[in-house]
């Protein structure tokens, strides 16, 4: 039987699209409940592979496993036998005959969880590879936006930042393409990957009153600290003046504006600290609604071709 993995947003047609938004719907229920756990993935075991450093995505994709009864695995890379010279083929083959049943990865080169695809007799999860993609959040974004817009349709969102460095942007500008939002893109040149114009509506270089009037969403990427000394921009100091989005100009801005960034902030360098505790900022939403998102996720490749409509998910049973 082939195995099905989620490793770019554009593993997802429409459909699967819209049955994921769906699922997750259904699936928020359970955080409401005085006992958040469904049995939906009971004996099933979610095994979180992180090369790099992650608070949201790996502590989301774990509450989501054990709030549908699955257990879960932390695998610690720093004490693991790859430091004695293991292979990533011979870990994961490893994991797999410990009886995983999933495998959630992260890592720092772009193509690495495709590697792990071809590899692999689980499930394969991409929870952020290098510059690539960075799918689960894509999807949790668009769960978040469907809660504040009637539609995805015609929506329009700007993003703005390091698009250069950024896989939730490479993810984000796909899923729009699926789901006829608008993009807009602002940074520097620097920070803008070559032939963008390709995938956005409108590239500007500087953010002004009158842009912030004409988009309903403004999306915020991080400024990678990392990158900071590659020379893409002049100081931290200068980005901020010229980039980040201060709650003056919120205020001015379109009135229903809401204002999303996936974590992790640096406040006074993306986004000044009122902006950041704006009542039209999302940021905590969005971190809450990674478990739901997460969930459908996993049940969607647990359960296979057993997989129900959404509304039948909340009862489902992969054991
Ligand atoms: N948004 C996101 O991927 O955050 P973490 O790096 O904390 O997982």
């Amino acid at each position: 039987m082939s195995v099905r993995h989620f490793t770019s947003i554009r593993d997802l047609n429409r459909e699967e699209m819209d049955y994921l938004l769906a699922t997750a719907r259904n699936f928020s229920e359970v955080a409401q409940r005085r006992i958040r756990k469904v049995p939906v993935l009971r004996g099933k075991t979610v095994v979180n592979l992180f090369f790099e450093n992650s608070t949201r995505t790996r502590t989301s994709f774990e509450v989501a496993a054990k709030m549908l009864s699955a257990d879960v695995v932390n695998f610690n890379v720093a004490t693991s036998s790859l430091s004695k010279g293991e292979s990533l083929k011979d870990t994961l083959y490893t994991i797999e005959a410990l009886g995983g049943s999933l495998i959630v990865v992260r890592h720092p080169s772009p193509g690495i969880a495709d590697l792990f695809a071809g590899w692999s007799r689980l499930p394969i999860v991409n929870a952020g590879d290098g510059i690539h993609e960075h799918p689960t959040q894509a999807l949790l974004d668009l769960y978040t936006l469907q809660q504040h817009f009637e539609s995805l349709d015609g929506l329009r969102v700007c993003i703005m930042g390091d698009l250069l460095h950024s896989r939730v942007a490479r993810s984000h500008l796909f899923a729009y393409k699926q789901m006829g939002i608008q993009a807009t893109v602002v940074a520097p040149p620097t920070l803008l990957p070559r032939g963008i114009e390709r995938y956005v509506d409108k590239v500007a270089h500087r953010v002004s009153d009158d842009l912030l009037k004409e988009v309903d969403v403004v999306y915020l990427l991080r400024i990678q600290h990392e990158r900071q000394d590659k020379g893409f921009i002049p100081s931290v100091r200068e980005y901020f003046r010229l980039y980040g989005l201060r709650l003056d100009q919120v205020m001015r801005a379109n009135p229903n504006l809401k204002v999303l960034h996936p974590g992790p902030i640096n406040r006074n360098v993306e986004i000044d600290e009122g902006a950041a505790d704006w009542d039209g900022t999302l940021i905590l939403e969005q971190v809450e609604n990674g478990v739901p998102a997460r969930m459908a996720v996993l049940y969607w490749l647990l359960m296979g071709e057993k997989a129900g409509q959404p509304e039948e998910a909340l009862h489902a049973d992969a054991s």
